[in-house]
């Protein structure tokens, strides 16, 4: 019989108490000694409502290097990761337990197109798996984004996967129970994966092996150091031009096969584009968020003024067009993966109501992650676990844009929080599920 959402998973050596985790989003809580408090506050109502596993979002493993949007909490500092104990124990007390995602953005970095991060930090250079591919460069020739970039040597990029090994040590000190990296979402490990993007001619390039060679050694660096689960997302380009060289279906397929082979203990793939675009949310033109005149001071001083936060404000709407929202987008993807490894398959992306979980767990994946609507409804397991329930998110976008400007992240869609408080006042949200006492943790 398929499992249900409440069901138990595991995950490695690691006991869920269900299936249902809050993936990872920006949670702006910066590098300052505020940064625990600020997560604690973000993610331990997750938790209490019933969540399984907390996915932190992105943590950089160089801090300012590699950063791909403001507010990020940098994993470059022990002190700073250790004091991340009140929030693993936050976590922990609620009965949920929590991966950090360590992070490195290469290209994919805010300060190529953030003019303030730029201003701030001006001997910033992106570290790239090979020169830029050519959409990049007339981007970057036409003044929409900025690169100074160095390519890794093979030597600098042992010594980059050794750092993630360190972080992860450090990670498990500070009590976090797993590690998922940041595979897709034009990540450095995505640059690698990519053909567009990877063009190299030592072990880290070439054919499929090569191109995957960055994970798996990520991977073994970090098990080296730790006893932690490693999960990681996996972008397969289904929605990348045909025109241009990408991970397609089947070569994303085979690449969740090798890394399940490699030791990896679950992964997510994600159908994306090569590009940092509206295909890793999807969903409507937020037209509202770059309309709201009180921002657009914020807009052109994060783009470098009024004429390059047009040329931004276009793009993004054309992007957006292009990828409309569709319910489980992930799904067929993940049903061909799991089909294939021995391993959990997590599926994300458009997921929001409890009886479409059901019918993808057991089939389709082994875990659902659910997004966005975290930022409508932080409660949101509450309502899931215990009841045919949908999320109140509408996709719409809202909440995304403005926190390129450093805003935080949180539902911007006034009928959305209506709905909300309604529930809040009705009592959605007070029960826990009856199972989600604390799981023991070492
Ligand atoms: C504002 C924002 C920040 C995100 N940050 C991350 C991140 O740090 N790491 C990651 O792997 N995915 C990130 N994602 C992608 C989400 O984990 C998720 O895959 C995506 O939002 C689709 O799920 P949803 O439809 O439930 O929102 C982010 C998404 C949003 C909207
Ligand atoms: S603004 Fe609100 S409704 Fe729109 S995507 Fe964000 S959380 Fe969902």
């Amino acid at each position: 019989m398929s499992p249900t959402l409440d069901a138990p998973l595991q995950v490695g050596g690691l006991r869920l108490r269900n299936r249902l985790y809050r993936a990872p989003l920006l949670e702006h809580a910066g590098n300052g000694p505020e940064a625990a408090d600020r997560l604690v506050a973000e993610l331990e109502p997750a938790a209490a409502s019933g969540a399984g596993l907390v996915m932190q979002g992105a943590t950089p493993v160089r801090g300012y290097e590699g950063c791909a949007a403001p507010g990020m909490t940098g994993f470059d500092d022990p002190d700073r990761v250790a004091s991340m104990r009140r929030l693993t124990d936050a976590v922990h007390e609620r009965g949920a337990r929590i991966f950090c995602q360590l992070a490195h953005g290469g290209l994919r970095s805010f300060e190529v197109w953030h003019h303030e991060h730029r201003a701030a930090h001006p001997d910033l250079t992106q570290r790239a798996v090979s020169r830029p591919p050519w959409p990049l460069r007339v981007l970057d020739a036409v003044g929409v984004v900025s690169f100074d970039v160095e390519v890794l040597s093979t030597d600098a990029v042992y010594a980059l996967a050794a750092e993630f090994g360190e972080r992860a040590a450090w990670a498990e000190a500070a009590g976090y129970d797993g590690i998922h990296l940041t595979g897709a979402n034009t990540s450095l490990f995505h640059q690698f994966l990519s053909p567009l993007y990877n063009r190299r001619d030592d072990e880290f390039g070439g054919d499929l092996a090569g191109r995957a060679r960055f994970f798996e050694v990520v991977h073994d660096e970090i098990s080296a150091n730790t006893d932690l689960p490693v999960v990681t997302k996996v972008p397969v380009e289904t929605e990348a031009p045909r025109f241009l060289p990408h991970v397609d279906w089947d070569e994303g397929v085979a690449a969740c096969e090798r890394l399940a082979a490699a030791g990896y203990d679950a992964l997510v793939p994600v159908r994306t584009t090569p590009f940092w675009d509206a295909s890793i949310i999807k969903g409507a033109v937020p037209e509202r968020a770059w309309a709201d005149a009180s921002l657009t001071s914020r807009y052109e001083r994060a783009f470098g003024g009024p004429v390059r936060f047009r040329a931004v404000r276009a793009l993004a709407k054309l992007s957006a067009r292009r990828h409309g929202f569709e319910p489980a987008w992930n799904a067929d993807l993940c049903r061909v993966v799991r089909d294939r490894v021995d391993v959990p398959v997590f599926c994300v992306g458009g997921l929001r109501e409890r009886a479409e979980m059901d019918a993808l767990l057991g089939d389709a994946c082994d875990a659902v992650g659910v997004g966005r609507p975290f930022y409508a409804e932080p409660r949101l397991p509450a309502r899931l676990l215990t009841g045919d329930a949908r999320a109140v998110c509408e996709s719409c976008n809202n909440c995304v844009v403005p926190q390129a400007a450093g805003l935080p992240g949180t539902c911007r869609t006034p009928s959305v929080v209506r709905e909300r408080m309604r529930l809040e006042r009705e009592g959605a949200y007070d029960t826990a599920p009856a199972d989600s006492e604390p799981e023991p943790t070492d």
